[in-house]
């Protein structure tokens, strides 16, 4: 059975103290659901959250990663040192990192194999600009972010793989693809997969939607059956509102 995932991308927000009190205020929210739980802070701030998410159920998880083990990279964090503070899973590929700071398949197909290598679990992001979606395009060049970047893997890391479908067009917006529009997203998806892959591997990769989920409508989408969770940008800064999303499976 594959898992259901939460997770909340809190992009280049809060600073320590924000961190500290937003954390505080997570470990105060019921959960009722039995979805797993994870936040990406900012670098600064991974080392302490980390420290203060210890035993309450919620994982916390990196942004991103270079594809270096170690050396001159000024700026960059490696698989290495996340590792050595504890964290065990981080985010690759969002369109953010796409869009202004030029990764690409090939890039990021590097930066999974670094994660692999150093046996870290990847929600690895993707999905169509809103002219691809304007042409009728968007099923090809989804198809192709996930071909490029890890149809090299062997079967075996894709229990360390978690897919997540951030149209770009919803990210930010307001706007969310409807539940059918992610669903149908979402079956090609596992079609694709299983295509190359096979469908007992397909029916086991965990795929997050993406895109303006928000405490109204997560429960629409969760109940739709390719849809395994969610990764959630704005709506994940606010305890309540990041709560009321993971309790909506
Ligand atoms: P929003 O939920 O703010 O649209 O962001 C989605 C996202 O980019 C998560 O990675």
């Amino acid at each position: 059975m594959r898992k259901h995932i939460v997770a909340g991308n809190w992009k280049m927000n809060n600073g320590i103290i924000q961190t500290e009190t937003l954390i505080a205020d997570l470990k105060k929210q019921e959960k009722t659901s039995n979805a797993e739980v994870m936040i990406a802070p900012t670098f600064t701030n991974l080392w302490h959250a980390f420290q203060s998410s210890k035993q309450s159920g919620i994982e916390v998880i990196a942004q991103n990663m270079h594809f270096a083990e170690e050396g001159a990279y000024t700026g960059e964090i490696s698989a290495g040192m996340l590792k050595s503070i504890g964290i065990q899973t981080t985010i690759l590929g969002h369109s953010e990192r796409r869009a202004y700071f030029n990764e690409t398949d090939e890039s990021l197909a590097k930066k999974v194999d670094a994660a692999m290598a150093n046996d870290i679990r990847v929600i690895f992001c993707f999905g169509e600009e809103l002219s691809d979606r304007k042409a009728g395009n968007e099923a090809s060049v989804v198809e192709s972010q996930i071909k490029n970047a890890l149809f090299h893997l062997s079967a075996d890391a894709f229990t360390n793989i978690v897919l997540a479908y951030e149209p770009v067009w919803a990210i930010g917006t307001g706007e969310t693809a409807t539940p059918e529009q992610a669903q149908d997203m979402h079956a090609f998806i596992r079609k694709t997969l299983a295509e190359k892959y096979g469908n007992d591997l397909a029916d086991s990769v965990s795929i997050l939607y993406g895109g303006s989920v928000k405490p109204n409508n997560a429960k629409e989408i969760f109940s739709k059956p390719d849809v395994d969770g969610g990764l959630i940008g704005g709506a994940s800064l606010k305890a309540e509102d990041f709560f009321a999303i993971v309790n909506a499976f």
